[in-house]
């Protein structure tokens, strides 16, 4: 069974097929999401378009043709299809369009929101709702960039790397949190569609420099939270927001150990802002590749051992409601009822 079909309601959501300017005009982009090639391009009018990268004649990838004048060229016999999957022209048969075959190549509904290209990838080609609201805040003293990082692993493991604290002090060992054994107390809240964890811990320590973050010591606000199928935001807010980091990523599916992960971080540091600028970039690289590389090695080895059997604690909470809520999906079943837990662990 292909990845799609065996995806289940999964496949019911936006999904991003790339940041905003990585689409241009006259320029056919493949992507391939739940194993299903598309080729997207943007028109002159500024819209993007997305197809089924298959052309209706003998299946060859529509994306190795050329853009002309809105549609795409076959590059094997030419046929030629608007950014609504209809052929309108074929050339071995001359000026009779009227011997066009009549089967649309499928399209995807597309909305370009906040930086990044969305494809809605459910069945129903009526979209029930909005991609995900990425929080790339236009208030003032906010600013905003995306990275885009390729993961050999899946999003359900993913998204619970991104939500998990006692991590940090393995994998970003000496860049994001240290080993102090504190006691962490959280409530685990799993709604119809979300997992939201909220911790207590007010004088929390992360990251570069704290004192950069947070000079004047203001208690922290920590909050980690999933939403169905595939996002998940990380907030640490300083004080009455007067200051803010926030890390909010969505994944697109590939293939089922092959997952890219577009991830807006957002910041606002007060006057070091300007000074963050300049670090933050290449520290965010540097703490997304040390996810990378722990996840690899964690995909490697469920691809051959698999993983049925976990065994999980207290701190593991958040993960086992996240995976409860998207293989009920994956099952098409009613989703779990809802419930929240308070928990404690030790970082
Ligand atoms: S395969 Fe596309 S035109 Fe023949
Ligand atoms: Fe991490």
């Amino acid at each position: 069974m292909n990845m799609y079909k065996a995806s289940g309601n999964l496949v019911n959501g936006w999904y991003a097929a790339g940041l905003s300017k990585s689409f241009k005009t006259k320029q056919a982009k493949r992507v391939e999401i739940f194993e299903i090639p598309i080729v997207c391009w943007r028109k002159e009018d500024g819209s993007v378009v997305a197809l089924l990268d298959k052309c209706n004649h003998r299946n060859v990838p529509l994306s190795e043709g050329k853009i002309n004048k809105d549609c795409i060229v076959c590059p094997y016999h030419g046929w030629t299809y608007d950014g609504s999957g209809q052929c309108v022209q074929i050339p071995s048969e001359g000026p009779h369009t009227d011997r066009i075959p009549n089967k649309k190549v499928k399209y995807f509904p597309v909305i370009e929101e906040n930086g990044l290209v969305w494809l809605w990838m459910g069945e129903n080609k009526n979209p029930d709702r909005l991609p995900f609201p990425m929080p790339t805040m236009k208030e003032k003293g906010w600013h905003s960039y995306y990275m885009t990082t390729y993961f050999e692993n899946n999003v359900t493991d993913l998204v619970e790397n991104f939500m998990d604290v006692p991590h940090t002090i393995f994998v970003h060992k000496g860049w994001f949190r240290d080993r102090k054994q504190i006691r962490i107390g959280a409530n685990v809240e799993r709604t119809s569609d979300s997992v939201l964890v909220s911790y207590d811990q007010s004088n929390d320590a992360i990251g570069f420099s704290n004192k950069l973050i947070n000079p004047k010591n203001l208690p922290m606000k920590h909050t980690d939270n999933f939403y169905m199928p595939n996002n998940t935001r990380v907030d640490y807010i300083y004080g009455a927001e007067e200051r803010g980091f926030i890390i909010t990523s969505t994944c697109t599916p590939i293939a089922p150990f092959s997952t890219m992960v577009y991830t807006l971080i957002s910041y606002k540091f007060g006057w070091m802002t300007l000074l963050a600028k300049m670090g933050l970039n290449s520290y965010t690289r540097k703490v997304i590749s040390q996810d990378v590389w722990i996840m690899k090695l964690h995909g490697d080895n469920v691809k051959k051992l698999g993983q049925a059997d976990y065994r999980s604690t207290q701190c593991d909470t958040m993960h086992l409601y996240i995976e409860s809520l998207r293989k009920a999906a994956t099952n098409g079943e009613a989703h779990p009822a809802p419930i929240a837990k308070e928990i404690e662990f030790w970082v």
